[in-house]
């Protein structure tokens, strides 16, 4: 089915944001260490998703919006026939240097994650998408069919993604150093917000040429019922208060790659969440 011209305006615009940021990311502290890990011999998956996904020994795994496939990397040294997936080319440049470097088996593409089953052409005994990703798609009906079609049937899928309640608030200055969190995007329209300001947050001090994007809060009632309808069956969906960068300037860090909000608001509200499905035989 044709996408809308102004669907299309939106991924080239956020394909040039994101080609952008890869050298960025790349020079971070943030993917670094990442980096880092798998050059150590480990590999950079919270514990915690590593479970929620579960053994990936010999079973082939496909991770759409892959970034500079850090992650899709740590699958292939855990032991999955890893392939990996992002638009942007200058990330899947840096994902496959990283591969050869590590002596990694794994198979990266260029696409946009709407053209997957065409591009890549199988199904996978597990989809993964991790955080960061449902925000810049504007068409949750079309994703949730391509994630059932990537799947076989009896196969899995993991999303770790930031919560679109956070997706919501932006951090305010109520001077003498009362910030605060206030909504300034609305959680239900469903209408794209175009974002001008800026920065990354693997490094909110670094600056960029490429400063639009056009973003989504989709809600998690839409997530989930689009998933349901394009065949999925809901295992799991848990919320955290907790975030693997600072999200707003006001987070603190709490642990590696842990930030959560201070005061009264430390755990109150979601920040992040899980979900856990399948596709039945
Ligand atoms: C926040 S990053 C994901 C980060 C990833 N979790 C990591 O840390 O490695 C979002 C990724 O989505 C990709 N992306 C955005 N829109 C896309 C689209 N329509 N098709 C494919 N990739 C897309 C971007 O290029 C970017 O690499």
């Amino acid at each position: 089915m044709p996408r809308p011209a102004s669907q299309l305006d939106a991924i080239a615009t956020n394909r040039a944001y994101w080609d952008d940021r890869v050298e960025g990311h790349w020079r971070s502290a943030m993917y670094r260490r990442a980096a880092e890990a798998l050059r150590g011999g480990g590999h950079c998956l919270r514990d915690e998703i590593v479970m929620a996904v579960g053994e990936v020994k010999g079973q082939s795994l496909i991770q759409l919006q892959c970034h500079m496939g850090m992650e899709t990397l740590s699958w292939a040294r855990l032991g999955a026939e890893a392939v990996g997936l992002d638009f942007s080319k200058p990330a899947i440049d840096k994902a496959e240097f990283l591969r050869d470097e590590l002596g990694l088996k794994a198979e990266f593409h260029c696409a946009d994650i709407y053209d997957a089953p065409k591009v890549v052409g199988r199904r996978f005994d597990v989809v993964f998408q991790s955080v960061g990703c449902l925000c810049w798609l504007p068409d949750l009906k079309r994703w949730a069919e391509v994630v059932s079609a990537m799947l076989e049937p009896g196969g899995r899928y993991v999303l770790d993604d930031c919560h679109p309640v956070s997706d919501m608030l932006e951090q305010v200055s109520g001077g003498g150093g009362a910030d605060h969190l206030e909504p300034v995007n609305p959680y239900l329209n469903g209408e794209p917000i175009v974002f001008t300001g800026g920065g990354t947050y693997a490094d909110p001090d670094a600056s960029f040429t490429q400063n639009k994007s056009v973003e989504h809060v989709h809600p998690l009632g839409d997530v989930v019922t689009r998933l349901i309808e394009a065949g999925l069956v809901i295992d799991r969906l848990t919320e955290s208060s907790r975030c693997e960068f600072p999200r707003y300037p006001m987070m603190q860090q709490t642990g590696p790659d842990m930030w959560e909000l201070p005061g009264k608001l430390r755990g109150g509200l979601p920040m992040h969440y899980t979900l856990v499905a399948r596709k039945d035989k």
